[in-house]
């Protein structure tokens, strides 16, 4: 019998949602969330080489390197966790990462579905800057449209809420233009493989999750 398993890939601009959603994901289906995003926030925190390097990028709003970024995707694949598959939250977001990323899954029947949340440009800025993350378990709050039980807490395990570096307007607005230039072209790559389904990020958490789980076929 051959290996399968269950990659889906999360597409969507700043802020459409996708941590949101693929943390609850990883709950319903036993995938874990695979976050590019976090992991280089993980770096960052821990000061090594890799978290320096992607910091000059990030606080620019611009993306770090394919190269390192593919080789980073591959070593967290190959752990235990990930033997079923993953949800990808913000990789591939460029054409050669999604190239890279159909060679590595390949032997395992390939990408399952390619959904893209799709918010409109305002709707990104004001959920952006309204985000809070919680320093220990990632989970995602917005002050205004999802604010956690108490101002500041997480309300999983009580960690400190913060606001990300990059969440500031002017960063935010370059992150779209750059989901535009780089990413958006995606939308197109999953479209001709028959892998794209829309949903509407315009929806609450509940039904957007709801949307997303009737998509996902766990092989
Ligand atoms: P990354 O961390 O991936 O950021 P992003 O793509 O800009 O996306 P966000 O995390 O900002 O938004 P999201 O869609 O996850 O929304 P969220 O669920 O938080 O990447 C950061 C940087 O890392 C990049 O700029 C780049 O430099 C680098 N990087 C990462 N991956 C890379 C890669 N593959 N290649 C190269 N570089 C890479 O929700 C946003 C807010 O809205 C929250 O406050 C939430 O509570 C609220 N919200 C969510 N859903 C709803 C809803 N339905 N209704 C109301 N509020 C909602
Ligand atoms: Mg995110």
């Amino acid at each position: 019998m051959t290996d399968k398993r269950t990659y889906v890939v999360l597409l969507g601009a700043p802020g459409a949602g996708k941590g949101t959603q693929a943390k609850l994901l990883e709950q319903a289906t036993g995938l874990p969330q695979v976050s590019t995003g976090d992991i280089f926030r993980y770096n960052l925190k821990n000061e090594t080489e890799l978290g320096k390097l992607a910091k000059s990028y990030m606080d620019k709003g611009a993306l770090v390197p394919d190269d390192v970024t593919i080789r980073m995707v591959e070593d967290r694949l190959a752990q235990p966790d990930a033997a079923r598959g993953a949800i990808m939250d913000g990789f591939p977001r460029t054409l050669a990462q999604a190239d890279a990323f159909d060679r590595l899954v390949a032997p395992f029947g390939g990408v399952a579905v390619a959904p893209v949340i799709v918010i409109d440009d305002e709707e990104t800025v004001y959920r952006i800057t309204g985000r809070r993350s919680c320093r220990a378990c990632g989970s995602v709050y917005h002050i205004i449209l999802n604010p956690p039980k108490v101002e500041g807490r997480c309300d999983k395990d009580n960690g400190e809420l913060y606001q990300r570096d990059d969440d500031q307007e002017a960063t935010v607005r370059n992150r779209l233009l750059v989901y535009y230039k780089q990413t958006a072209p995606l939308i197109g790559y999953y479209y001709a493989k028959g892998l794209l389904r829309e949903v509407n990020g315009g929806e609450t958490i509940e039904l957007v999750q709801a949307a997303l789980r009737s998509l996902i076929k766990l092989k």
